[in-house]
């Protein structure tokens, strides 16, 4: 009987948790050649009238399993889930790991310190080329072929009279080629020269600045520099200004800072490189030295790290030891 059918297929998905036996289920009654499918087939042989009685009544039954059938396989699929949820239950009453935050390197900070306290003061900030020319790095500055700096030894030569730049002061000369004075900038980056030990790594950070205008004197150097000196290291700092020579400044000076050394006693300390734009360099950018003067100055990031936060070896800046990295 069809009615036979309903209770039987109920027992037998009794049994069953998995959507494959729903599967083979379904086939074994529903599939090509399956119970409920034969049985229909084996009504061919009815009278119309007898037809049209069974037709109707297995149309309902065929509708009511699957029906079952359905409901079964969203019944699984339930399972499937509720199980899953608690097999991967997360305890979120475990302590977590904690995060471990990076720190800014201490060469970057001086860098973003130095170049705050210029912007502050209205300079602009210029990045330029590592890779120069002779003619900009030495030349235009008004160093001559016989200068030291020239040397194999202290110079990366590259060919094709190309260089790794000594310093940041060709930069000097590339803005004023491209900009009309007056101008009041800073330029920061890294230059490169042949040596290495405590003080000297082979690539390291300056910050060149340059001043044009008309009537910039040597008192606005010493009141830019002592101002700045006072930003980045603190009030009590005292400075000196001591003669020197450099080839593209007239006059040039260093300026020092006094210092307690390793046997806690004073002394004075180079921090930077200064000067007046020697009216040779303002030749090379066909500025009028009648009309306009110019201060200049460069400094090394990693030497005023070191005197900033005591450090003794520059090496360390580049050895990447997360111990001494983490401090800052
Ligand atoms: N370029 C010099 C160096 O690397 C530093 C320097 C000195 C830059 C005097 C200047 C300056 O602009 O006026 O040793």
């Amino acid at each position: 009987m069809i009615k036979d059918f309903v209770p039987k297929i109920k027992i037998e998905l009794d049994k069953i948790n998995s959507e494959n036996e729903l599967m083979n289920l379904k086939s074994k009654y529903l599939g090509k050649k399956g119970e409920l499918t034969e049985f229909t087939n084996s009504l061919k042989s009815l009278t119309i009238e007898e037809k049209k009685v069974q037709g109707p009544l297995i149309n309902t039954i065929k509708k009511e399993i699957e029906s079952l059938l359905l409901n079964k396989s969203k019944e699984i699929k339930r399972l499937l889930i509720d199980k899953k949820l608690s097999d991967e239950k997360i305890d979120i009453s475990l302590p977590s790991r904690g995060n471990r935050r990076g720190t800014i390197h201490p060469i970057s900070k001086v860098l973003i310190d130095i170049t705050k306290i210029f912007s502050e003061f209205g300079f602009e900030v210029f990045d330029g080329p590592e890779i120069e020319s002779d003619y900009y790095n030495f030349e235009s500055l008004n160093i001559p072929t016989d200068h030291p700096a020239r040397d194999m030894q202290d110079t990366f030569y590259l060919g094709n009279n190309n260089l790794l730049r000594t310093h940041t002061s060709p930069m000097q000369i590339r803005i004023m080629e491209t900009n009309k004075p007056p101008l009041k900038i800073i330029s920061p980056g890294k230059v490169y020269r042949c040596d290495s030990d405590v003080t000297h790594t082979p690539m390291f950070n300056q910050i060149e600045g340059l001043l044009v205008d008309r009537d910039v004197s040597f008192a606005h150097l010493k009141g830019i520099l002592n101002e700045f000196i006072y930003r980045f290291f603190g009030s009590q700092i005292k400075t000196r200004f001591r003669p020197s020579y450099f080839p593209f400044t007239e006059p040039s000076a260093e300026l020092d800072i006094e210092w307690i050394n390793k046997s806690g006693e004073k002394s004075w300390m180079e921090v930077l490189g200064c000067g007046m734009v020697n009216p040779k360099v303002f030749e090379s950018v066909k500025y009028d030295s009648n009309e306009f003067t110019g201060l200049a100055f460069g400094m090394g990031i990693e030497r005023l790290a070191m005197i900033k936060y005591g450090i003794t070896d520059i090496r360390y800046f580049y050895q990447n030891d997360l111990k001494f990295l983490n401090q800052f």
